[in-house]
């Protein structure tokens, strides 16, 4: 018998060649059977088998966590008629949560709340969301909200502080209401909504609140200032939160993503107030929010208190920001020459 060379997609085989009227194929599935037997032959096939056998193990396990932690539970998610927020919406209401979902748009919440309404996931039980408008950056209404909340199902079991506004501007350019706009809805919105729940949730010894920060929470990058420093109060007051309710039981998880593919730039504002309407490259080349919310689902399930969702770049940037300060900010005020460069041409 001849030996010749086979080759199915990118795999190419030294495999017997009988004849060329023959299927080679067939010639080299022997051969990837021979050499499976013997593969087998030196134990590297139950090896397969048992790290498949542990994934298995794992994923169950996940999953009874999971149920464990969020079956029935009551999960208030804010900014839930879009992108990130929409998503959360899709896997807490598959984790069996009975979800209070947020926004400033009834009718937009309503299509979330209809697509929830027939999705029924094996096992577990699923129930409709409730619905609760108002305006974050209207902290006077927040409180009246909260009531709302409350109202739903009698008690909040996590809380998810999505909802959020980007800002494009240089500083030089931007009115001072703009930045304090950005703050209300960004921190002052969050903060008092958070503060509103606490009490309950101290009361009864148990509750977890998230909030979706962002990479620039922990990092501040050119002609984003309103939004880097709306995200960096974030980080702060989440993290003295954290400190301050552990005693009560109550856990904290901040989540810093980096880009995530959401609407999130086209409604961005500008530094006159208006909207910047522009789907970035970075943002449309982001996460998956899919992704992300999934991210969410496991820092609720395993407690955990800060979650930084982003690349080995930004991640670098992180650590040099603390380390070598110096060496951050010269790579950022190049950054800033270069896109100020792109603004004039
Ligand atoms: N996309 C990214 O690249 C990225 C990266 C890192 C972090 N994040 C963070 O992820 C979170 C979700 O943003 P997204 O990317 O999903 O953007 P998005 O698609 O624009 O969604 C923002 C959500 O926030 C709600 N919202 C905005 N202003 C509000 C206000 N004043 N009161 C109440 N709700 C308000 C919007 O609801 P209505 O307009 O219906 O009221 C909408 O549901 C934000 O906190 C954002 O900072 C995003």
């Amino acid at each position: 018998m001849k030996t010749g060379f086979a080759k199915v997609g990118e795999v190419e085989l030294e495999c017997p060649v009988q004849s060329p009227d023959l299927d080679p194929t067939e010639h080299l599935w022997d051969e990837l059977e021979r050499r499976m037997e013997r593969l087998v032959g030196v134990g590297v096939g139950p090896l397969a088998v048992g790290a498949v056998g542990l994934l298995l193990l794992l994923r169950m396990i996940h999953r009874a966590k999971r149920k464990q932690v969020l079956q029935d539970k009551v999960v208030v998610i804010t900014g839930a008629s879009s992108g990130l927020g929409k998503e959360c919406a899709r896997v807490f209401h598959a984790a069996g949560a009975r979800l209070i979902l947020c926004g400033r748009d009834q009718k937009r919440l309503q299509e979330v709340v209809e697509e929830l309404r027939v999705k029924t996931d094996g096992n577990t039980k699923t129930y409709t969301p409730c619905t609760v408008t108002f305006d974050l950056s209207d902290t006077a209404t927040v409180a009246k909200a909260a009531v709302e909340i409350l109202k739903c199902h009698g008690h909040v079991d996590v809380l998810v502080n999505n909802a959020g506004i980007s800002y494009r501007g240089s500083i030089l350019d931007t009115h001072v209401s703009v930045q304090k706009d950005v703050m209300d809805t960004n921190y002052f919105g969050p903060v008092a909504l958070t503060q509103a729940i606490l009490p309950y949730m101290v009361e009864r010894g148990a509750g977890h609140i998230v909030v979706i920060s962002s990479v620039q929470g922990k990092i501040a990058i050119p002609y984003r200032s309103a939004y880097a420093a709306s995200k960096h109060a974030t980080q702060a007051y989440f993290d003295c939160l954290r400190a301050e309710v552990e005693r009560f039981g109550l856990h904290v998880s901040v989540i810093s993503p980096g880009y995530i593919r959401t609407n999130l730039s086209l409604n961005a504002v500008t530094g006159d107030g208006s909207k910047y309407g522009v789907m970035d490259k970075t943002t449309a080349a982001g996460r998956d929010p899919v992704d992300v919310a999934h991210a969410v689902l496991k820092a609720v399930t395993y407690r955990q208190k800060d979650v930084l969702l982003v690349g080995p770049l930004p991640a670098l940037a992180v650590y040099l920001r603390t380390l070598w300060p110096a060496a951050f900010f010269r790579v950022m005020a190049s950054r800033a020459k270069k896109e100020k460069g792109i603004k004039e041409q």
